[in-house]
Order: structure tokens, then C-alpha cells, then sequence
């Protein structure tokens, strides 16, 4: 028996192309993987994100990199009537979401959310469209933070939210050593027993901790055009939540292009 050389982000034609394989390797284990190495306090973070989405029953939601869901669903419960778009280039992540609410469904014989394949830096969605933007551990993996905020202020409409969860630099202090050691030998470790597959899980703190500090997120975001930008850091200071609004108002107009898409 040979042994499959192990894929890296460098051993691959690019990064986007390493992070799509990579997450459809492990999509039927992502959620329990989150669950375990954040003690069960993602759970939390994702009501955060929605909250300060500011959402209501009719509104438009896009969640990109939707993964398996988690926003997406903790926004239809919160905001019964929500229309909610899941969007994701990893398409077995979103099996894993159809799966999720085909149980729903079964339970209410409702279709709350429509799951989308679509790269995020080039989302298939019309202008000033959308009434929020959310997205979960994101932009620590996209090749190009600054043209992805872009692309999630175009589709916003006027005074709609961007509100994004994400890992974080850890602050400097007398943790940092503890949750250097967490971040590079325990996540890896438990990563290899429960998905068997090591290098994503080596590769989530080398992303982590080679990620922009929330500060440095929080320019980008005022850089890509969003006003009233800030953050809230949880766990240690390890994951941030970052919201930021597009300027103006509602435009009506623009929001007929919807009709259609559920
Ligand atoms: C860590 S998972 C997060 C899933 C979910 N948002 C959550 O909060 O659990 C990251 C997701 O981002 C997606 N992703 C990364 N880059 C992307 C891109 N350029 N376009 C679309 N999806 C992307 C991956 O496919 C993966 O499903």
C-alpha cells in the first residue's frame, strides 16, 4: 500500500483550492469538532452575529461560507419569516446543512433556507440586495479579505449590516503562552482522533494565529466603506465578532430583484 502524500496549503495549486477540498473532507465532522474545541460556546457567539444583524420577519439575509449552516438556522430561529440564503464553494458542507433542515422540514413542512453554491469573492447576487451579510470563520481563509468585504458591501443595501464571527490573534498577556500550546498541539491532536484527517486541523491555528489582529480587520472593514465598525472579543479573546453598517437607506427598488430567489 502506498502512502497518499499529505495535502497542505502549499502543496495545492492555490489556497482557495486547499480550503474547498479541505472542507469537504471533513464536513461530517465540522460540527462536532466546533462543538468540542469551543466547549460548546459557538453555539453563543453564532446568537451573537445575529443580534447584531438587526434582522425581521420578511427581511433578506445572505450567510456566505455558510458551511453547514449553524448562522444561518440560529437566524431563521431567532427571526421566524427571515428569508435566509446559505451560501458556500464547499459543497458537501452544504449537504450536511440540506440534510439539517430536511429534518425541519419533515417537523414543519416549511423551507426556511435556500443553500447556494458560490465563491464569495464573486457572489452571484445583484446590488444592495441584501438586508444583513453574515459569514462564520470566513475571512481567515479567503485569499483576499479587502475584494471578499467588497463584494459583501456591494450586495448590502443601503443602511443593511455586515456581521462577521472569526478567530483571532490572541491579545498579548500571561495566557497567550496556554493558548498558543491549545491552538498548536490540542486542536491538532483532537482533530486527527475525530475527523482522521490532521492537517486541517494543524492548519486552523496556523491560520488562526497568522490571521489580521481585530483591529486590523476592524480598518479593513472601514476601508471596504462600512461605517459605525466594531468588535466584541470572546473566549479568551481568541474569537472576535465584528459588525459594520453600509451608509444610506433603504431602497426599495433594488429589493423587487428578489422576488423569486427562495
Ligand atoms: C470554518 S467553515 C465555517 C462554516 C460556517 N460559516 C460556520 O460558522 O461554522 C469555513 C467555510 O468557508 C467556506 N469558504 C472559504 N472560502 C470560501 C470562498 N471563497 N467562497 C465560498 N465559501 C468559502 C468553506 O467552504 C467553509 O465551508
Amino acid at each position: 500500500m502506498t502512502n497518499q502524500p499529505e495535502k497542505t496549503p502549499d502543496s495545492m495549486p492555490d489556497r482557495a483550492a486547499y480550503v474547498q477540498e479541505m472542507f469537504g473532507r471533513i464536513a461530517s465532522r465540522y460540527d462536532l469538532m466546533n462543538r468540542l474545541m469551543t466547549f460548546g460556546q459557538d453555539r453563543r457567539w453564532r446568537r451573537f452575529v445575529v443580534r447584531q444583524a438587526a434582522l425581521s420577519p420578511g427581511g433578506w439575509l445572505l450567510d456566505v461560507a455558510t458551511g453547514t449552516g449553524d448562522i444561518a438556522f440560529e437566524a431563521r430561529r431567532q427571526v421566524p419569516g427571515l428569508r435566509v440564503i446559505g451560501a458556500d464553494f464547499a459543497i458537501p458542507m452544504m449537504r450536511v446543512a440540506i440534510q439539517r433542515m430536511d429534518t425541519i422540514q419533515r417537523a414543519n413542512g416549511t423551507k426556511p433556507i435556500s443553500w447556494q453554491a458560490a465563491d464569495t469573492l464573486r457572489l452571484p447576487y445583484g446590488e444592495g440586495v441584501f438586508d444583513a451579510v453574515t459569514s462564520g470563520y470566513l475571512f481567515r481563509n479567503v485569499t483576499d479579505i479587502p475584494a471578499a468585504l467588497r463584494e459583501q458591501v456591494r450586495v448590502l443595501r443601503p443602511g443593511g449590516r455586515l456581521v462577521t464571527l472569526d478567530t483571532t490573534p490572541p491579545p498579548r498577556g500571561l495566557l497567550r503562552p496556554f493558548i498558543h500550546m491549545y491552538l498548536k498541539l490540542v486542536i491538532p491532536a483532537l482533530g486527527r482522533i475525530i475527523t482522521g484527517q490532521a492537517d486541517a486541523y494543524r492548519y486552523l491555528p496556523e491560520s488562526t494565529l497568522g490571521f489580521r489582529t481585530a483591529d486590523e480587520l476592524a480598518g479593513l472593514m472601514c476601508d471596504a466603506g462600512l461605517i459605525d465598525v466594531g468588535y466584541r472579543r470572546f473566549m479568551l479573546g481568541t474569537m472576535a465578532v465584528h459588525w459594520g453598517r453600509k451608509p444610506g437607506f433603504a431602497n426599495s427598488a433594488n429589493r423587487a430583484i428578489k422576488n423569486g430567489a427562495l
